[in-house]
């Protein structure tokens, strides 16, 4: 069993403390924020959980066995590096960091303190993803021609963080989750239409090794909420809606052949539009499988799925990201199509 503290009990903190109490493999649940009205809150909520407002009593205690920070994003890299020094386990919030200097070291800090380092991208631990890799990797699909994902709202807006840093970590980490590999090419643009200097709207390219190509688009700027992704394969294509309360993906056996014309005029493309099928998905809640994978890489010593690595696949894709939105759309070519198995 694992002891293990939370850091930041704000907006979505709290699921991770409910996540944790209902977890066996949990044997007790630290909570510290700065901000004692969060922790009187929490108390109403949870009674059996310790809570403190200084951070130090958390690094020091020699009971604590494991860290999870759902502070903001700013914090992650201190917060983690010292929870490392201090030899225990973490689990990052996403996104990682904010830097990917900051994210090597602390893949090297772990490595160097054995300590397991583990990212928050919770979309890797839910059914309907978990489901379409299956699909993927089965070949249903054929060949992966091309992504297409939208994940937009109205709000919330943050204050020190832009759409990018905020909602993209959940495409680019299911993207790479599923493609098994990470971009070679990615263009930006976006705008700043509420905050200054905080942009709001982004369109992401993504060219990627295999030939694929996708496209993320987010914003805190729209009218509905959308969260809708199309995957395009040479056999098959298929659709996920997050926002559906059932028959979330849809595989469709559509598409279509190209043939070289036998005859000068014979017409050489012929469209399929087969079944519709819905595949049946499991009912667990991703925050719970996300926590069983941090607790269970603690007490077994492995890497857990949504490990340091793939943090740092994120952020560089990030990073290329905001240089290409700051550089009116250039494409920014990265360093090689690693693998983030
Ligand atoms: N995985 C997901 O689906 C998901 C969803 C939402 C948010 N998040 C992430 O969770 C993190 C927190 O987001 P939020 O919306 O809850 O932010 P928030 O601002 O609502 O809450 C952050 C809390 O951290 C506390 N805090 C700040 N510095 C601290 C420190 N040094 N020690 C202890 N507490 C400290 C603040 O007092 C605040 O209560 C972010 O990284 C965000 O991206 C993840």
């Amino acid at each position: 069993m694992v002891s293990v503290a939370i850091m930041g009990v704000g907006y979505w903190g709290p699921n991770l403390v409910r996540n944790l109490i209902e977890n066996s493999l949990c044997s007790s649940v630290t909570v510290c924020d700065l901000e004692p009205e969060k922790l009187r809150k929490l108390l109403r909520r949870y009674p059996g959980v310790s809570v403190t407002s200084n951070p130090g009593e958390v690094f020091s205690s020699p009971t604590i066995d494991a860290i999870m920070i759902a502070t903001p994003p700013k914090t992650h890299y201190e917060l983690a590096r010292e929870t490392l020094l201090r030899g225990k386990h973490v689990f990052v919030e996403k996104p990682f960091t904010l830097s990917s200097k900051d994210a090597e070291n602390l893949i090297s800090l772990a490595r160097e303190r054995q300590r397991v380092l583990m990212v928050g991208h919770t979309f890797e631990y839910s059914p309907p993803v978990r489901k379409i890799k299956e699909i993927i990797e089965a070949g249903d699909l054929g060949d992966i021609l091309y992504i297409s994902s939208t994940r937009v709202n109205l709000g919330l807006h943050q204050k020190d963080s832009s759409v990018i840093w905020d909602l993209a970590p959940h495409d680019l980490s299911m993207l790479f989750y599923w493609l098994q590999e990470s971009p070679t090419e990615v263009l930006a643009t976006g705008k700043d239409f509420v905050q200054p200097g905080i942009p709001d709207v982004a369109f992401i390219h993504l060219r990627f090794g295999s030939g694929a190509i996708a496209h993320v688009q987010v914003s805190w700027l729209a009218p509905s909420k959308l969260r809708r992704t199309t995957i395009v394969g040479s056999a098959k294509m298929l659709v996920y809606d997050d926002t559906e309360n059932i028959e979330q993906v849809k595989i469709f056996d559509k598409g279509v052949n190209y043939r070289d014309p036998d005859t000068f005029g014979e017409y050489h493309l012929s469209y399929r539009a087969g079944d519709i099928v819905s595949p049946r998905l499991e009912t667990y809640e991703p925050l719970q499988a996300e926590v069983t994978d941090f607790l269970e890489s603690v007490i077994y010593n492995r890497q857990p799925r949504a490990n340091g690595e793939s943090g740092l696949q994120v952020v560089r894709t990030l990073e290329a990201v905001e240089r290409s939105l700051s550089n009116s759309g250039h494409i920014e070519v990265l360093a090689t199509a690693e693998s983030v198995v």
